[in-house]
């Protein structure tokens, strides 16, 4: 059977991606930022998961105005990287995984959940950063990935109850699919930042770190949290946290958290990576 058996949360901030691109990373002034996922390079060696599921915003690439999907599942075969703005990354193609993807498109809107299917789009740096950061500059992406994009750029966005709900449904329908495979899931964007208006620069360490304090254990209590309290606190862009609930939901009750970076400022953001494993006890007992 498949099986999640870790959750990664990390910033999907597009600097970085441009400064690997650039193969800049070593570079003196970057290299604390980039030291903080040395650990996260040799786990995911070890890990080898088979599929990640990337929960992450599209932000106005794939979608624009006109379609505005609240939950949307990648179920092609494969996704380019996007240009946004500046020709597209120099990364590979994405390789997706349409039969566990349509499997948990159908289980999920079996509990409720009416995703948005999508079989062709691009990707951009919500997705591809989080690859780079983990998996370095590669030929190939050395796993499969479930694209899941959530609306946190146009208000009204899905609630984190929603989130929480929706990662909790995510592990029933991967527990459910017969093939054995090793699937993990990842959550991105934030930490606190906010691009535009006259809070532009906004960063709230506090809350970062309370946030990650609290995604452990009290992540019931997180998924409360609403849009207007999350940009009031972190800024407007700060709302992409509810995408670490839908990975926090997706694991056991019972977590490991094996690493944690955080680093202010990286761009315009507050840069969050943690990685949780599932505990062995938690998991014979069926989680919760
Ligand atoms: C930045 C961060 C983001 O999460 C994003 O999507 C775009 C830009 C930044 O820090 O510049
Ligand atoms: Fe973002």
């Amino acid at each position: 059977m498949a099986k999640i058996i870790a959750g990664l949360g990390t910033s999907h901030i597009p600097l970085l991606g441009h400064i690997i691109d650039k193969g800049e990373s070593r570079a003196e002034n970057w290299a604390p930022i980039f030291d903080g996922f040395q650990f996260t390079k040799r786990w995911i060696k070890e890990q080898k998961p088979d599929v990640v599921i990337l929960v992450y915003n599209d932000h106005a690439t794939a979608f624009d105005m006109k379609i505005i999907p609240t939950f949307a599942i990648g179920c092609g075969e494969e996704y380019r990287p996007a240009d946004e703005g500046y020709g597209a990354r120099p990364v590979p193609t994405v390789k997706g995984a349409p039969k566990l993807a349509w499997h948990i498109t159908e289980s999920l809107i079996k509990q409720g959940f009416d995703m948005t299917i999508v079989n062709e789009m691009d990707v951009d740096h919500g997705l591809t950063v989080p690859l780079s950061m983990v998996f370095g500059e590669v030929e190939e992406w050395p796993c499969q990935v479930i694209p899941l994009a959530v609306n946190t750029v146009v208000y009204p966005a899905p609630t984190g109850e929603r989130c929480l709900a929706l990662g909790k449904a995510i592990r029933a329908a991967v527990e459910q699919f017969p093939e054995d495979l090793n699937v993990q899931v990842w959550g991105t964007g934030g930490m606190s930042h906010q691009l535009l208006g006259e809070r532009a620069g906004l960063i709230n360490r506090e809350w970062d770190l309370a946030f990650m304090d609290d995604l452990q254990s009290h992540y019931e209590a997180l998924a409360k949290i609403s849009q207007v309290e999350y940009i009031r606190e972190s800024g407007t862009e700060g709302s992409e946290m509810v995408m670490w609930l839908i990975m926090r939901g997706a694991l056991n009750h019972e977590v490991r958290e094996i690493h944690r970076h955080y680093y202010v400022p990286v761009s315009n953001t507050a840069l969050g990576h943690l990685i949780y494993e599932n505990t062995d006890a938690a998991a014979c007992e069926g989680g919760e």
